[in-house]
């Protein structure tokens, strides 16, 4: 089993030091838990890359502490970039812009880009000033999984993993992962919907496209099949649900949002009606409709609304995809 520690100065320090050495960190920020390792030792990121599953042309997020340890993985480091960084950082905005010179191709995996992002989490943050560079993390889940939002759910996905030292900073606030915008296109692109809204940053960058799932595997940060449950679900109207419930495909469980009904003894796990505390108990949800022994999971669809709904609505479809 990976160690659990609490992150006290000790033991923050003693994960930086395993940083250094070229190992594996797994940690808390406020969206989710990351999977760390040194941007700039390509033996290290690989090792990331291997014990996720994760395809070998995904590329990865560095965490830095600010927009000046980003400019030094950026190639470019523009006027809309800095604007970005002044009012989201730190915080659950990802970045993404042209790759600097020094950053290994392992660090993305290839691409030409990189994505950065600035933790507001302070367990993250006291690595990141402990380590004194930048940390490439993805989500610490295998992958295509649920992403974890606590240090019981990494140790869960990584059992075998005896080596890796997973502080543990309680449970994350948001829960979802990073909004990423990509900078390098003419228009800027969120790629992913997150905490951070696209009105959000269309008040600080105007013109803002959309990028969501394209279906092609490849175009990183969109990929389709991911953040899924093992069990098969499926999203299902709150009027569709009691009929559904008498269909084929049982014993289900039932992920359903405040004040639904469904008929007694029937399994089911509640979520906040409200966007921001449904997003941050999202993913624990999953996990527990996954241990629940169900042959199917039936998921009520969210609300139609803006805001953190969007991003809600984006992992769920992408759960049942
Ligand atoms: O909240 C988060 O972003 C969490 C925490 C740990 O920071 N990290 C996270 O990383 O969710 P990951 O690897 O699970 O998701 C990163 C997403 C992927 O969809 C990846 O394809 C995309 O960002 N991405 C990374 N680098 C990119 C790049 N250069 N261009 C476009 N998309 C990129
Ligand atoms: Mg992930």
């Amino acid at each position: 089993m990976p160690r659990l520690l609490p992150p006290s100065d000790d033991n923050v320090a003693q994960a930086a030091a395993e940083l250094a050495r070229g190992g594996l960190v797994a940690f808390p920020t406020e969206t989710v838990y990351g999977l760390g390792a040194d941007t700039f030792q390509p033996a290290a990121i690989e090792k990331i890359f291997a014990l996720k599953g994760r395809p070998l042309d995904n590329p990865l997020i560095a965490h830095v502490l600010d927009a000046d340890s980003a400019r030094r993985v950026a190639g470019e480091w523009d006027d809309r970039a800095a604007r970005l960084a002044r009012r989201f950082w730190p915080g659950p905005l990802t970045i993404v812009v042209p790759r600097g010179p020094d950053v290994p191709e392992q660090a993305t995996a290839g691409w030409p880009t990189i994505a950065v992002r600035a933790p507001s989490h302070p367990v993250a943050r006291a690595l990141l000033a402990a380590f004194g560079g930048p940390i490439s993390a993805p989500s610490a889940n295998r992958s295509g999984g649920v992403s974890p939002t606590t240090a019981a759910h990494v140790a869960e996905d990584f059992p075998d993993a005896d080596d890796l030292v997973i502080l543990d900073g309680g449970p994350c606030a948001v829960g979802i992962e990073s909004t990423v915008v990509d900078l390098t296109g003419v228009v800027p692109s969120v790629l992913r919907p997150g905490a951070v809204t696209v009105a959000e940053l269309r008040r600080v960058l105007g013109e803002v496209g959309i990028t969501l799932a394209t279906g092609q595997a490849h175009a990183p940060g969109t990929s389709e099949a991911h953040y899924a449950p093992r069990t098969p679900a499926e999203l299902v109207a709150r009027k569709a649900l009691p009929d559904r419930l008498r269909g084929p495909g049982g014993p289900f469980v039932v992920l359903c949002f405040e004040g639904t009904r469904v008929p007694p003894g029937q399994s089911a796990i509640v979520l906040p009606a409200d966007p921001a505390r449904c997003a941050a108990r999202l993913y624990a949800a999953l996990r527990e409709a996954d241990r629940a022994g169900a042959a199917r999971i039936l998921i009520e669809e969210p609300p139609e609304g803006s805001g953190l709904w969007v991003a809600v609505r984006d992992r769920l479809r992408r759960a049942v995809s």
